[in-house]
This record gives C-alpha cells, sequence and structure tokens, in this order.
C-alpha cells in the first residue's frame, strides 16, 4: 500500500525519524507527536524542509492517556484520512536499577507497555472506522526472551507482540494491517550510553527495511534482518545455558 498520510507518535526518535524522512522525501503528509515541544518542532522543520508537508503537531507526555484519542482525531481532521500510525516511542532502563527501584519498573512498563497499549487501541479503531491502514509499532528483539540484561524492558516489548499478534487475528481479512517492527541494537540516544559493538546498526540503515514491511503489511519484522536468525536460537537455548551467558 502507498502511504501518503501519517501519524506519528514518538516522532522525534531517532528511529522514527528515520523512517519519516523517507516519506518526507517522497511528499508525504505527517502529523507529529512527541514529548519535547522544541524538538517536537525542530523535527517538523527538518521534515517539512526535507519535502514533507507537516499538517500539525502535538506534544505531551504520553502518560497522559486521555491524550491520544484526541491526537488522533486532530491528526484525522488535518490529514483527511490516515494511512499509516506509528508507534516509536519508548524508553530503556538499566536493569540493574529496575531490580533496586520498583519506581523504575513501573515506569518501564508505563513508557514502553501502557501508553503503547492505549495509543494502539485508541489506532485501531480509528483504522477500523476507515476500514483500512496500517498500524506499525516499533516493539524489540528484547520481547523475543526473557534475559538477565534487559527482562523488565524485555517484559513491557513482549506486551507490544502479543497486541499486534492479536490485533492481527482481529483484523484478518480486512484491509487494516498490523506491522510489528523488531529491531536489534541500534545506535540513537537510547543507547548512546552503550559501547557500540558490531551488532550495532544506525537508524537510517533499517529505515528502508522498516519502510518495505509497513508497505508490504508484513506482520513481523526484524531490522537488520540478520536479527530473525540471533533471536531463533536464543529462543531456542535451554534456560540453564542462557543464564550463563553474559547477555
Ligand atoms: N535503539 C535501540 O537499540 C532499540 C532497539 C530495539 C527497539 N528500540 C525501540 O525503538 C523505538 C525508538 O527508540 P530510539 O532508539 O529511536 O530511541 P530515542 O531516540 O531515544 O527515542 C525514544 C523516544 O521515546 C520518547 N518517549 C519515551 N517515553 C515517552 C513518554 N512517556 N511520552 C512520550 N514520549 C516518550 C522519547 O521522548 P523524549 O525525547 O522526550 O525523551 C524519545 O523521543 C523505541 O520504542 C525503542 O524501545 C530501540
Amino acid at each position: 500500500m502507498t502511504v501518503k498520510t501519517i501519524i506519528a507518535f514518538g516522532a522525534t526518535s531517532a528511529i522514527c525519524v528515520a523512517l519519516l524522512r523517507r516519506y518526507a522525501a517522497a511528499g508525504a503528509s505527517l502529523y507529529l507527536v512527541a514529548r519535547d515541544e522544541s524538538r517536537l518542532a525542530a523535527c517538523a522543520a527538518d521534515l517539512a524542509a526535507r519535502g514533507a508537508t507537516v499538517t500539525g503537531t502535538s506534544a505531551y507526555d504520553f502518560n497522559d492517556a486521555h491524550r491520544h484519542s484526541a491526537a488522533l482525531d486532530d491528526a484525522a481532521a488535518a490529514l483527511g484520512r490516515i494511512d499509516l500510525v506509528v508507534v516509536a516511542h519508548g524508553s530503556l532502563p538499566e536493569q540493574a536499577d529496575c531490580e533496586r527501584d520498583d519506581a523504575l519498573v513501573r515506569a518501564c512498563m508505563e513508557d514502553n507497555l501502557t501508553s503503547a497499549a492505549v495509543i494502539m487501541h485508541a489506532a485501531a479503531r480509528r483504522l477500523e472506522a476507515q476500514g483500512s491502514g496500517t498500524l506499525a509499532v516499533i516493539s524489540s528483539v528484547a520481547g523475543d526472551r526473557g534475559r538477565k540484561s534487559n527482562y523488565t524492558y524485555g517484559a513491557a516489548k513482549a506486551g507490544l507482540d502479543a497486541i499486534a499478534q492479536g490485533m492481527q487475528g482481529r483484523f484478518a481479512g480486512s484491509a487494516v494491517r498490523v506491522v510489528n517492527i523488531k529491531p536489534g541494537m541500534v545506535a540513537s540516544p537510547m543507547t548512546a550510553h552503550m559501547e557500540q559493538g558490531p551488532l550495532f546498526a544506525h537508524p537510517e540503515d533499517i529505515a528502508p527495511r522498516m519502510q518495505r514491511a509497513i508497505e508490504r503489511g508484513s506482520r513481523v519484522v526484524y531490522v537488520p534482518g540478520f536479527w530473525r536468525y540471533i533471536m531463533w536460537v536464543i529462543r531456542l537455548l535451554p534456560t540453564a545455558v542462557l543464564a550463563r551467558l553474559p547477555i
């Protein structure tokens, strides 16, 4: 499906920006939603300079669950029809900090699962009413198996997997598509504190594959693609073996 109109939640995230720049170059119309107002304004200006029509923006913390429907209504009024809803926000706390601080566990669930779940449900209603459109959510390879290095974040992302799978069942046979995007390690502000080994990709490297998956309506896409095989092996490892690995 050709995508001409997009609402992006978490529009200022590095991975989302890389994707939106591709649509901007193709002249898409965008409605951008993010938390930080000044970064959002800069992002809107960047995308407009690259060819997009930015029809509107909205800045708020996504844990304000009552704001999402209004953002979708505004976007629909500005865009006419919504071809694509992108859900791209998230936060990555240190696992060791979560083990010490219950508030961080809760914040991780709210930033990565609760807020995204509410947005996905509200977006699904909107696309269902239109009769077509694509909902693309950025989850993570971290959701494929609980590992000692990041199981709190991984649990939240696994929740997004379950929602995406359920919605794919709900919309089977219709023209609404739900695309679950699973990045591996990507160089972005979220991972800036980590040592960037050879498995790290850049947002602009993974954006073309994300865009193809969205346009094909693929159910799941690993980006880069080799993560499908890495996670296949990790899922098969016996728990006792996984426990001995530093991952
Ligand atoms: N980088 C990776 O290795 C990697 C791997 C797998 C999956 N992912 C996922 O990819 C997506 C994009 O991440 P990224 O790598 O592009 O990181 P990023 O540039 O740090 O973007 C994360 C974005 O999420 C926003 N955010 C977090 N909590 C929010 C909240 N409560 N309300 C509104 N916005 C909120 C942040 O807003 P502020 O700027 O206001 O903080 C930021 O714009 C995330 O879902 C992430 O979990 C990333």
